[in-house]
């Protein structure tokens, strides 16, 4: 197939130690053979869902970093206290580093990359929920930007506080789809598929950055949160920001 035979012009051959994901699906056998167009449906999924929302909640991250430079210190200090300087952070300290697990958490309460799910129900009777009158048809979703912005749900909503998530026990937020109070990835069958690989790479991205670089506003106008709901919920004016390598403070 076409990407067999670039590989091949490449001379790059096709052994196990450099497949890739487009090997792995071009080598499913049998009854797993995939068509053409499923393929193309399936990587257009991968990336596009795999990168957009990533980079998005990035940004978002770093416009909050920007905001709160308190904050941002206090995950320097942590890295800086579970990495020796002469290394890069890697993936394997990731579990160590709770307060930077705590500003992502926090950055997905704020601003979900995906606010709505599509975890939908079809009306097919007139119908009042409370004073609400839901008219047969109606197709309901669940929209997640609003539970966790709910004064009801969250204390303080409106304000950037990753030590509500370092609480442990009952109070502990868990975020992969059992909590309806934050379930960033949804939640049951339509649960996002790449929600651990998703925020492993948000976290090890994250921690990179903020171990390399001290995150500041590049100009006295600030950081603009205006929202704007695109396939994800984006920054409406995307962060600029200044980055200053850290040892060169
Ligand atoms: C921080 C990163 C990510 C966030 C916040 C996120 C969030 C979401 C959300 C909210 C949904 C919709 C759930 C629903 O409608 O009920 C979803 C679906 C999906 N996500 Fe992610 N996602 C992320 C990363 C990824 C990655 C890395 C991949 C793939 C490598 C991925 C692949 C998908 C796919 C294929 C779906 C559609 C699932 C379906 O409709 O059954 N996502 N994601």
């Amino acid at each position: 197939m076409e990407h067999r035979m670039i590989r091949a012009a490449e001379g790059q051959g096709c052994d196990e130690s450099s497949s890739d994901f487009v090997d792995v699906l071009l080598d499913l056998e049998e009854e797993n053979k995939l068509q053409h167009s499923d393929m193309v449906a399936i990587l257009w999924e991968m990336i596009f869902r795999g990168t957009d929302t990533v980079a998005i909640l990035l940004e978002w991250i770093l416009a909050r970093m920007v905001m709160h430079p308190e904050i941002q210190a206090k995950a320097q200090a942590e890295i800086d206290s579970v990495v020796d300087s002469d290394r890069t952070v890697s993936d394997t300290d990731l579990p160590n580093l709770p307060y930077l697990h705590a500003i992502v958490k926090e950055t997905l309460r704020m601003h979900p990359p995906g606010p709505l799910l599509s975890w939908a129900r079809l009306a097919i009777h007139d119908t009042h929920i409370g004073n609400h009158f839901i008219p047969a048809g109606t197709t309901a979703m669940v929209n997640m930007w609003s539970i966790t912005h709910d004064q009801d749900i969250w204390p303080d909503p409106e304000e950037f506080k990753p030590e509500r998530f370092l609480l442990q026990g009952e109070d502990n937020v868990h975020i992969m789809g059992s909590d309806l109070r934050l379930a960033p990835f949804g939640s049951g069958r339509r649960v996002c598929p790449g929600k651990a690989m998703g925020l492993a790479t948000v976290e090890l991205w994250l921690a990179m950055l903020l171990q390399r670089f001290k995150w500041m506003a590049a100009d006295d106008s600030g950081v603009d949160l205006s929202e704007c709901l695109k396939l994800s919920l984006e920054m409406k004016n995307s962060l600029v920001s200044k980055a200053i390598m850290r040892n060169q403070e």
